[in-house]
């Protein structure tokens, strides 16, 4: 029998305790973070910190979150069909306007159906474990976005990870994958949030089709900002129709929330049946749905934003390149300038800051360890003399042996 303890027992917080070890190793490795509170709606520029700055780390890149018409869009949603859905898509949730978005998406992207998922992340891991399982694999490139890498630990699959955009070592994983796998699905994202380059889709899909392997294409920074009609890196790349699964964002140039995931009628309706991160919450609300509608509307019709939004970054790279600061791989509106080491990094971020512009330092895990970076992201928006004047900040800083805020 236990001895009965007496007195009071030390009070043990064990919730302390996890926080208390797992900050401590974080803030040792340097990569700490804290949220920046930004204030004023979301543009060119805006206030970070209680700093006014022109902003260049978002993802609203075509500035269409506080466009007029995208705005009232939300509004009269809101007004006509109140402020949430209700419920999940299959019990009350599934509006008449969530059809209406999806079949919208479908043809923008000539596919059969699309399906909506309340953020990319969800639909990232819902559609890989949809897809493949227990004796299938899933071939990934390593820089990958954490929510595929998330999918396929969900999916139970075996993953098969390749160097980044290495061709031969891709055709290694597909033919290994072919002999000793039931079905194999290649998930790759089109732009790389991290780099700004364009994954080499034609080759890569051309290696799927000779492994009979499915495509999953992620184009959360493609979608309306690539691509002659915007249709994002598929049709940069010329395999729109190639593709088996397209993802893409609403949240990013579609200034809204949430996100899409387009293809055949049967990848819908799989979907809709195993999906867990569709079935298992709740649906988008109007306001968002509506947005996205009327975003797709002027994005359509206004292809000077992402041929401005384009012209913009190829500014920036060469203005930097001019003043000796590499921005490679980079080829689209996701600009980095690899810093290597953490601290550095989160330096030259705060001094920029102090110089009037935000754009974010980035450590692992969101890029491998040392090569933190600022990411930077120009807006449609910004006029040619705010790229130019952020060129001469990041280059009086960059050759600074030890810049520091004030
Ligand atoms: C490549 C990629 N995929 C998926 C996502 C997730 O999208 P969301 O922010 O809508 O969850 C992101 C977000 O940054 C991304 O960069």
């Amino acid at each position: 029998m236990a001895t009965p303890v007496r007195g009071n027992p030390p009070r043990r917080d064990p919730l302390a305790d996890v926080a208390a070890e797992t900050l401590g190793a974080i803030r040792g490795r340097g990569t700490h973070r804290r949220m920046r509170v930004l204030e004023g709606a979301q543009g060119p520029r805006m206030v970070v910190d209680g700093r006014e700055v022109l902003l260049f780390a978002g993802s609203n890149y075509l500035d269409l979150a506080h466009h007029p018409e995208v705005v009232e869009a939300a509004a009269r949603a809101a007004r006509d069909h109140g402020t949430a859905a209700g419920g999940s898509r299959l019990i009350t949730g599934n509006l008449a306007l969530h059809e209406a978005l999806e079949d919208e998406l479908a043809g923008f992207l000539g596919c059969e159906a699309a399906l909506v998922f309340n953020t990319g992340y969800m639909a990232n891991v819902g559609v890989i474990p949809a897809l493949a399982g227990r004796g299938d694999a899933v071939i990934s490139d390593e820089l990958n976005h954490a929510s595929i890498i998330d999918g396929c630990r969900l999916a139970q699959a075996d993953t098969l990870v390749f160097p980044h955009n290495d061709l031969d070592a891709l055709a290694d994983r597909l033919a290994q994958a072919e002999r000793s796998h039931r079905r194999v699905l290649l998930a790759v994202d089109g732009v790389y949030s991290m780099d700004g380059d364009v994954a080499p889709l034609a080759d890569m899909i051309g290696l799927a089709r000779q492994h009979g392997a499915m495509v999953l294409l992620d184009d959360a920074h493609g979608t309306g900002t690539l691509g002659e009609e915007g249709r994002g890196s598929g049709e940069l790349c010329g395999v729109l129709r190639e593709v088996d699964v397209h993802m893409g964002t609403l949240g990013k140039s579609l200034g809204s929330f949430g996100a899409f995931v387009a293809g055949s009628g049967a990848l819908r309706e799989l979907l809709v049946n195993v999906a867990r991160s569709f079935i298992f919450s709740c649906a988008l609300a109007p306001p968002a749905i509506e947005a996205a509608r009327a975003s797709l509307r002027v994005m359509t019709r206004e292809p000077w934003r992402r041929e401005q939004l384009q012209a913009r970054a190829e500014r920036l790279r060469h203005g930097l390149a001019e003043r000796g600061i590499s921005t490679q791989p980079s080829t689209t509106h996701i600009v980095p300038v690899v810093l290597g080491d953490n601290a550095r990094a989160m330096r030259i971020c705060e001094a920029l800051l102090d110089k009037g512009f935000f754009a974010q330092g980035i450590r692992h895990p969101s890029v491998p360890e040392g090569t933190a970076r600022l990411r930077i992201t120009p807006m449609a928006s910004h006029g040619e003399a705010e790229i130019d004047a952020l060129i001469d900040a990041l280059a009086d800083l960059v050759s600074d042996p030890s810049p520091t805020a004030s």
